[in-house]
This record gives C-alpha cells, structure tokens and sequence, in this order.
C-alpha cells in the first residue's frame, strides 16, 4: 500500500484547481456547519446522509429512494428550508430525530464542496471538521494514496475563516504522526494558524464572519459544538452517492 507523502490545501472549492484532487483523498470541511453537522447526524445514529446540490434535488432523492423515515434536512440562508424536516444546526440531529433515518441534505456551500470533490477525480471523500479531526487524519493517512487534499467548503466562493482552522487542525494531526509529509504552503499556514489558535479555538472560529451571522440568526451554540476538538472518532465517508461512517 502507498504512503502519505503530500498534503495540499483548497481554500475554496473553485480553488481547486483540476490537477490537485484526481486519485487524492479529499477531507472536505465545512465546520460552520454541514461536515460539523454530519458528524452529529452519523453520531445521533442516522443511518446515510445523501447530500444534494439543490433543494429539489433533496426532495427528488426522496422520492427516487424512497426509503422508510427519510427526512430533509439542510438550509438557505442559515435556516431550515420551508417544507423540510430538519435545519443544519448539530443540534436538532438528535437520536430521536434521525436514528435508523437517512437524510436527503443540502447545505449552501458544504454539499457542494462534496460533489467537487468527487467530480474532480477524488479516491476517497471524507467529512472533516474540528471534532473529528484525528479521526479524519487517520483515515486520509490509511486511504493507501500518496497525496492528500483538505477542500475548504469556504462561504459563497469566500474563504472562511473556520473551515481553515479545521483545515489546519487536520494538517496538524497528519504532521504529528508523519513529520517527514511534504505539505504545500497552504496547509502549512493552516497547521500555524491552527497552533497559534488551538488555546482558545472556540473564540477564533467566533471571529469568522459566517459565525457571526450565525450568532445573530440565535445559533451561538453551534459555533462551540463546532470549535470542540476530537470529541467523535466518527469519519464520514461519501461513496455510491451517499455519505456514511467509515
Ligand atoms: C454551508 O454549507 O454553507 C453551511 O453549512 C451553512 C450553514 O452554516 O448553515
């Protein structure tokens, strides 16, 4: 089996430039809110997540799944979509909710950033974030490739501040273990920044711009939920059009 030798870093999705992600495996990160989210989903006991481009597209997988307890879950905007089940806040993915269920989900940029991901020739899909960070590390290390991509979801084709941090956090756990992986600027200045930010994570991911539209929409509580570090070994993986754990 390959080593790990490369780490690359995407700062957004439309900065992921074509010769960067075909046979890599890809940690796709979204931390405010949809790969935060996902892992909840995944912990709550949610059987698959199938993330969707659109909100029609949710709906149509639905209906083309047509399984028993399927929800919609997702949102525009920060909120949940009229006529769907479920919000993207971590907190409404309760095992009440979405145990035994799968979730047709659509975010504004976290989906997307999945189906680039995959378009673009990925090996492997992975949800990363904050609190799943080692575990994702692991799982991109053991993917028998030798290169290694972390794709920012950013906010509406921006860079966003906690996805880079996340970023960071995953880069840091990857070196850790491998000080010898070559890693690109970009994933370096992800890992520093990560370091310099890791006393008090929960206050640098709530200086990002999107966390505080967050905050002012009442959603203060998924910001620290977000910033936690390694509080689920869960590595969620998007595979045959659906995401599950690993
Ligand atoms: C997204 O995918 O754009 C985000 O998860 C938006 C959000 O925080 O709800």
């Amino acid at each position: 089996m390959a080593r790990l030798e490369r780490l690359g870093l995407a700062l957004t999705p439309a900065a992921a430039y074509d010769a960067l992600l075909p046979h890599a495996a890809v940690a796709v990160i979204d931390v405010l809110r949809a790969t935060t989210t996902i892992v909840a989903a995944l912990d709550a006991g949610a059987l698959a997540v199938v993330p969707a481009q659109e909100a029609g597209d949710a709906i149509a997988v639905r209906a083309r799944l047509g399984r028993a307890g399927m929800l919609l879950g997702g949102e525009r905007d920060a909120e949940r979509i009229a006529g769907f089940d479920l919000d993207n806040s971590p907190t409404s993915y309760t095992s009440a909710m979405v145990a035994g269920k799968t979730i047709a989900f659509t975010t504004t940029n976290g989906t997307k950033a999945l189906y680039r991901a995959v378009q673009g020739g990925a090996y492997a899909v992975f949800c990363g974030a904050l609190v799943n960070r080692t575990a994702v590390a692991l799982a991109l290390e053991r993917s028998g490739v030798r290169h290694a991509v972390l794709l920012c979801a950013g906010t509406s084709g921006n860079v966003a501040l906690e996805d880079f941090l996340g970023a960071g956090a995953i880069a840091d756990a990857l070196l850790l273990r491998n000080p010898g992986i070559e890693l690109d600027d970009a994933s370096r200045a992800a890992a520093l920044l990560f370091r310099a930010s890791e006393a008090r994570l929960s206050d640098a991911v709530a200086s990002g711009e999107h966390a505080q539209t967050l905050a002012a929409k009442g959603y203060a509580t998924d910001i620290l939920i977000a910033s936690q570090l390694d509080v689920s070994e869960t590595v969620p993986v998007f595979r045959d059009g659906e995401i599950t754990a690993v």
